[in-house]
């Protein structure tokens, strides 16, 4: 894909569904009473993988005239024929592992290249403890093998602050006879408790600690997923380069564990306003209307960098237009992603001829440096190439993004999109 320089953003975008969203929803609605319905489903390939396996374990899905996806759930899930393919999903493979481990059948769960590469021994280790019998290939890699059956409710203190391994041990708790609690180093986005309450089951939180009973059932819902805001990340770290930008994006996802995004450029100097913002299952949703300011500098740190773990690469990526330069730290969970996106991010830089620091845990990027258009390697990472896309919108001369197919995972429409708003 060729991206050339723009000379600003303009215009209104509405996005696909949230993608943690649309997971969490396709996997409740397996094991929910009833058909649920989805509106704005994720259009990634990421949620097409959750819908697969879903389909695969017995969940009837189908995507009606609208466009709206059906999925009928049952009580117990079917034992699949074949592995269960999760494609280039963690959040698939993590999530469903905690399901299935509450299964009465044996299974198998496999992935694409860089999801064998990806640790599961963070999922592993608690599912043990509560019982399932739960291997891998070399110890921490995929592919799983799952043998489910009686679980019993546990207290866990997550060593990473992840959401998808706290997401993975209150689905088996939904299994498990007694309360199970999950404690977080660090707040994570709160996705699954939002959607378990949607799906009628109750749950209790005090500080970063989550408790829910076991045997609880789920009800079916009617839901319209609200736009993807990791996706909108790009569009408003592009609009942030411009003086002369402006672009709205309605129908957002404005969970506060989510859009610290918003946060962050505004420290940054961008003018940001929200309107129109209503709550839907749980999840705030609105109107955002971005416009330029001299963009400043910022340091990202501690539970901001959880917070931001997927709009890191792009922040980082437009980090040499700031004035001051862009700081990432206390983020090494960025190496264990769908690529290591640290070394990623700082080969790409360099490429257009910006200068930047690797560290273990983060990056730092000087501010008020000049780019030039590049070969962009995406490492067939999704983030990575629409990262590097809105670099090279603001460089001299064309950059040809590798990979740039890769978008599909989360987010197939990017390309055409940001060519709606990026006037030449
Ligand atoms: C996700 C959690 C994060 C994030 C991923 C989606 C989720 O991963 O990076 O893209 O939907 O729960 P971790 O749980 O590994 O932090």
């Amino acid at each position: 894909m060729i991206i050339r320089p723009a000379r600003n953003i303009l215009g209104s975008v509405r996005l696909p569904g949230d993608k943690s969203i649309s997971h969490r929803y396709a996997m409740l609605a397996a094991i929910a009473q009833g058909t649920t319905r989805l509106a704005n489903f994720s259009t990634g390939a990421d949620c097409a993988s959750t819908l697969g396996c879903v389909q695969q374990l017995g969940g009837g899905v189908r995507k009606n005239n609208d466009g709206v996806v059906e999925i009928d759930g049952r009580e117990r899930l079917q034992a699949p024929r074949e592995s269960l393919d999760c494609g280039n999903s963690g959040s698939t493979m993590r999530m469903l592992a905690g399901i299935l481990a509450g299964q009465d059948f044996a299974c198998d769960l496999h992935g694409d290249e860089s999801l064998t590469r990806r640790p599961m021994k963070r999922i592993i280790e608690p599912l043990r403890l509560m019982g399932a019998e739960v291997t891998a290939a070399a110890g921490d890699r995929p592919p799983l093998h799952i043998h489910g059956g009686k679980l019993r409710a546990i207290e866990y203190k997550m060593p990473v602050a992840s959401a998808q391994v706290k997401s993975a041990v209150l689905f088996a708790g939904l299994f498990a006879e007694g309360e199970t609690t999950v404690e977080e180093p660090h707040r994570t986005r709160d996705h699954t408790e939002q959607a378990l309450r949607a799906f009628g089951v109750e749950l209790s939180r005090s500080r970063n600690r989550v408790t829910l009973r076991g045997g609880q059932k789920l009800s079916a819902i009617e839901a319209a997923v609200p736009g993807d805001i990791s996706s909108a990340a790009f569009f408003l770290c592009a609009a942030a380069l411009f003086p002369g930008s402006n672009l709205v994006i309605d129908n957002l996802l404005l969970n506060p564990t989510r859009a610290s995004l918003l946060d962050v450029l505004k420290i940054l100097g961008a003018r940001l306003s929200v309107i129109n913002l209503e709550e839907h299952h749980g999840e705030l949703v609105g109107t955002v209307k971005i416009e330029h300011g001299p963009l400043k500098g910022i340091t990202i740190e501690g539970a901001q960098s959880v917070a931001l773990i997927d709009e890191l690469p792009v922040l980082a990526a437009i980090a040499p237009y700031t004035r001051d330069g862009i700081e990432i730290r206390d983020a090494k969970e960025l190496r264990v992603k769908e690529s290591d996106r640290i070394a990623l991010v700082a080969r790409n830089l360099r490429a257009m001829g910006a200068e930047c620091e690797e560290h273990e845990d983060g990056l730092r990027v000087p501010g008020n440096q000049k780019l030039h258009g590049a070969e962009i390697d995406s490492g067939g990472d999704h983030r990575i190439a629409m990262a590097f896309a809105v670099a090279a919108l603001r460089a001299e001369g064309e950059s040809v993004i590798h990979g740039a197919e890769s978008a599909k995972i989360s987010f197939p429409e990017f390309f055409t999109m940001l060519e709606s708003v990026a006037e030449r």
